[in-house]
């Protein structure tokens, strides 16, 4: 992490004035960027969990889809010895967090309620630090879906194209229907979702993972990724001119809307269609980005906590880790969100057909070896290269004519920033 924590509170005074407020607080402050119609039905299940369990839920909430701006203002009220009891922070940054020396360890809970046992290995080992618990999942988003309005593509006369070949053909007949082939947000993590999915439908599991994972420079220049650069290129002609700066979930609504046939996001796109009343099978159809139907491109949310000098907020902390993992938590929250429970052991009947095939597709993913991590969200490697990877496919999507080569280049060297 490239900046500097100072001390927690900053001289006498300073620890006395913090600890005389903290002694009458039973606030727990909760940073996240859940702010779309589904998002804050979701965020609205944790705080009413936690008020029912006495606590009076601060809402941290700092809008920006992927989480970039809320994780600028989280550094800011870290470095200034004020940090909130919980953040939403996922994957590699949870071990960049730990060894700031600024997070509380969840151990107390874990090691009660048996974490170990009721939670994937590979979700158990990212949310410790030094193997301690310092973070409670609270989800699996699949972020390899497209979401499909399927009134568009009939009144297109088009298929749902299943492959990156069949593409073209679909999005032909589409645009000459008069609607937008792809709801498409102009934003540089919108943008990497997108291109993310593209590498893993052209290239497959074990290709993306050696190119967007290990890194492997030889990947990152091989033909597979300039045919991954190619597509991603070629889907400049599908999107709308007012997509820069548009919102995923204002890309969402055009689906539903029926403006447009296709967006490519992750499963919190979900969350937009049930907020919005329309059902999977029926009004929209969720079908695996091209190429990518035995893959799983996983984004797993969750909360870390921060030490704190007041006893009160801390017992609050672990009330607010084991709420999250409960069982009737998992189900509520989900649901609206539109991820999967992170609990193995949970009943989905009452889950809707998109978040049953999203498990069976993560079982199936995880026993072929397909299940991959995200780099678009945090998952997959270091903030500081995902950025600057991030920053090279934003400049080629919005320079249309861009030099692929070049840009093969220019990613291989990004993903050498650590
Ligand atoms: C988060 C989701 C969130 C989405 C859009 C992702 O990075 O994991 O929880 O809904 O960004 O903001």
């Amino acid at each position: 992490m490239k900046f500097k924590m100072r001390a927690l509170c900053a001289g006498a005074l300073g620890c006395l004035l913090f600890g005389s407020v903290a002694a009458h607080a039973t606030n727990i402050e909760v940073l996240h960027w859940w702010t779309s119609g589904g998002e804050a039905k979701a965020a609205a299940q944790l705080k009413s969990i936690m008020e029912s369990k006495g606590y009076t839920w601060k809402d941290f909430a700092v809008a920006g889809g992927g989480g970039e701006n809320a994780m600028t203002v989280l550094k800011t009220r870290v470095v200034s010895g004020d940090p909130p009891a919980a953040a939403q922070i996922k994957g590699p940054s949870i071990q960049e967090w730990g060894a700031e020396g600024v997070l509380a360890d969840l151990s107390p809970v874990a090691n009660v309620e048996k974490w170990d046992r009721m939670l994937p290995g590979v979700v158990a080992d990212v949310m410790k630090y030094d193997g301690h618990y310092v973070a409670v999942p609270v989800n699996v988003h699949r972020v390899n879906w497209m979401w499909i309005n399927p009134a568009v593509f009939k009144a297109a006369g088009a298929d749902v194209p299943h492959t990156w070949d069949e593409f073209p053909e679909a999005a032909k007949k589409i645009r000459a229907a008069g609607y937008i082939p792809l709801a498409h947000g102009g934003q540089p993590w919108q943008d990497f979702t997108v291109f993310e999915s593209v590498v893993l439908g052209v290239g497959g599991a074990d290709f993306y993972r050696q190119a967007m994972v290990k890194l492997d420079q030889k990947a990152l220049h091989s033909d597979t990724m300039r045919h991954a650069f190619e597509v991603f290129g070629s889907l400049r002609a599908d999107i709308d001119p007012d997509a820069p700066n548009r919102d995923w979930n204002q890309a969402t609504a055009m689906v539903i809307n029926g403006k447009a046939a296709m967006q490519l996001m992750g499963d919190w796109a979900k969350g937009e269609f049930t907020q919005a009343g329309k059902m999977p099978g029926k009004d929209y159809e969720c079908v695996a980005a091209p190429g990518s139907q035995n893959a799983f491109t996983f984004n797993i949310d969750s909360l870390v906590m921060f030490q704190q000098n007041d006893a009160n907020v801390t017992k609050g902390q672990h009330a607010l880790a084991s709420a999250v993992l409960s069982p009737a938590f998992q189900k509520v929250f989900n649901l609206a969100k539109g991820s999967i429970p992170v609990r193995t052991d949970m009943d989905l009947s009452d889950f809707d057909a998109c978040a049953r095939k999203s498990a069976r597709d993560f079982q199936a993913a995880a026993k072929a070896g397909t299940l991959v991590p995200s780099i678009a969200h945090q998952m997959a490697v270091p903030a500081a290269t995902a950025g600057a990877m991030q920053d090279v496919v934003t400049q080629f999507f919005n320079a249309p004519g861009a030099s692929v080569d070049n840009a093969l280049d220019r990613l291989a060297q990004a993903a050498r920033i650590q």
